[in-house]
């Protein structure tokens, strides 16, 4: 239903967990964390061992890589080192995708220590941004109630592909442009339910 609605609406990605700096702006998705350059305080307790990010995927066919930076203040590009080449995946709607820090090239990550994740995704159209602010710890584990899923498939199925909400409209861009202004109140809409919810 969600997934569908921003299929529709656009063409981007959303990070949904760990949960990003400031609710997704489509305009800024192309601009350094989604328009959000300051650090928050909110952080989200991440794990070192044994994690995953999860988004929802708007295009069919895109790549991804996930980038980190140490700094307690991270501001800029320059603060972030690729510690997840990109790889490339096929379909729209949500993934979950293994995040091991321990795993990575990473270095000097240790239990409490304050860094944030960016997450970098490319539909075909450019690079876009989402950010997520962490503290790491060495004993915690993600909330059971975080979502991991892939498309319509269930966090103990091994399948790759998202598949129901694939087929779905190549030609939304210019449904955008036409109706955008319709859109941006929808879009409006949903952030305003979205900030309630939360
Ligand atoms: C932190 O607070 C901001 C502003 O209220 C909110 O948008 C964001 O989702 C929060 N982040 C987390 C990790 O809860
Ligand atoms: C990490 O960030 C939190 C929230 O901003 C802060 O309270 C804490 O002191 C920071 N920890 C370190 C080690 O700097
Ligand atoms: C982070 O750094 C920016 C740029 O130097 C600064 O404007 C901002 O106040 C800093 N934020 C925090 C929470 O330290
Ligand atoms: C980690 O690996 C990435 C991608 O392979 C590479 O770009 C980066 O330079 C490496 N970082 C370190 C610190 O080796
Ligand atoms: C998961 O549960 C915790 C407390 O048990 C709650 O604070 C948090 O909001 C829940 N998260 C979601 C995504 O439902
Ligand atoms: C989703 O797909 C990715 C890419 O193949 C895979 O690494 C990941 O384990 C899958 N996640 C789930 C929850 O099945």
């Amino acid at each position: 239903m969600l997934a569908s609605f921003f299929a529709l609406a656009n063409a981007h990605f959303q990070l949904q967990f760990p949960i990003p700096r400031g609710p997704f702006v489509e305009d800024s998705e192309p601009t350094f964390c989604d328009g959000y350059d300051d650090v928050t305080s909110n952080r989200t307790t991440f794990p070192l061992t044994g994690g995953f990010f999860s988004l929802n995927s708007e295009h069919t066919s895109w790549t991804a890589g996930v980038t980190l930076s140490t700094k307690e203040n991270s501001t800029s590009f320059n603060d972030f080192s690729i510690i997840v080449p990109f790889f490339k995946l096929s379909g729209e709607g949500l993934f979950c995708i293994p995040l091991d820090l321990s795993a990575t090239n990473a270095t000097g990550l240790s239990d409490g220590l304050n860094v944030t994740l960016e997450i970098v995704y490319d539909g075909g159209d450019g690079e876009l941004y989402q950010c997520a602010d962490l503290t790491l710890s060495s004993t915690a584990t993600i909330p059971s109630n975080v979502t991991c899923v892939n498309g319509t498939a269930t966090s103990s199925s091994g399948s790759v592909s998202a598949t129901s909400s694939a087929t779905t409209t190549p030609s939304s861009s210019l449904a955008l442009r036409v109706h955008g202004g319709y859109l941006a109140l929808l879009l409006a809409l949903f952030v305003g339910v979205a900030a309630v919810a939360v």
